[in-house]
């Protein structure tokens, strides 16, 4: 299917707030450290540019998870792919996504590291579709508010493709 990407978020407007951001999640951990934890593969260049921002001691991991089901929606059943290398008991953690469309599979996450004793959970996500959320999931930090369009770019693919993209862009398929 053909299809051509518009911007939607520029390189500078991401660049200031992830600046935000990482001043926010500063300020409100101040005193303590923070653990990381990237959502593989999306959030990783996120998570770089975040933890560059962030003033308090940081450390990081990754986790990387899929959801299937039918067609192209998440169906809930999440299996992890990657598990987290450092254990998190005790860690002020927060979790970094690209962006949180259903829910399902951060609410899964979620679940599993407060099993894993983390002291405290916070996500952080770079954007947030609401529209379309089925589980009951609220993200501590939010980059965008985004319309329920597919997107690409900063982390973001389509089909493996375009997470390379400096800046934050819609897919418009053009049917042919
Ligand atoms: P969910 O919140 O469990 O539905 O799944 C969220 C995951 O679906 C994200 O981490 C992305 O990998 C993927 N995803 C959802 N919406 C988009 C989009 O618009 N562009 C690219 N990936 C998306
Ligand atoms: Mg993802």
């Amino acid at each position: 299917m053909n299809y051509h990407i518009t911007q939607l978020i520029t390189e500078e407007e991401i660049d200031r707030r992830v600046r935000e951001m990482g001043a926010q999640i500063s300020e409100d951990y101040a005193g303590k450290s923070v653990h990381l934890i990237c959502i593989l593969k999306g959030a990783s260049f996120f998570m770089c540019e975040l933890a560059k921002r962030i003033t308090v001691p940081v450390s990081i991991d990754f986790m990387s998870a899929s959801s299937y089901g039918a067609g192209t929606e998440s169906s809930g059943v999440v299996t992890i792919e990657k598990d987290l290398e450092d254990p998190i008991e005790g860690k002020d953690v927060i979790i970094v996504e690209d962006i949180i469309d259903t829910g399902r599979t951060l609410a899964f996450l979620k679940q599993v590291m407060e099993e894993k004793g983390a002291r405290s959970i916070r996500i952080c996500t770079l954007l947030d579709k609401p529209e379309r959320r089925v589980a009951p999931l609220t993200s501590d930090y939010v980059g965008f508010t985004v319309p329920d369009k597919f997107v690409v770019g900063y982390g973001l693919d389509y089909d493996q493709k375009h997470r390379n993209l400096p800046y934050v862009g819609v897919v418009e398929f053009t049917g042919q």
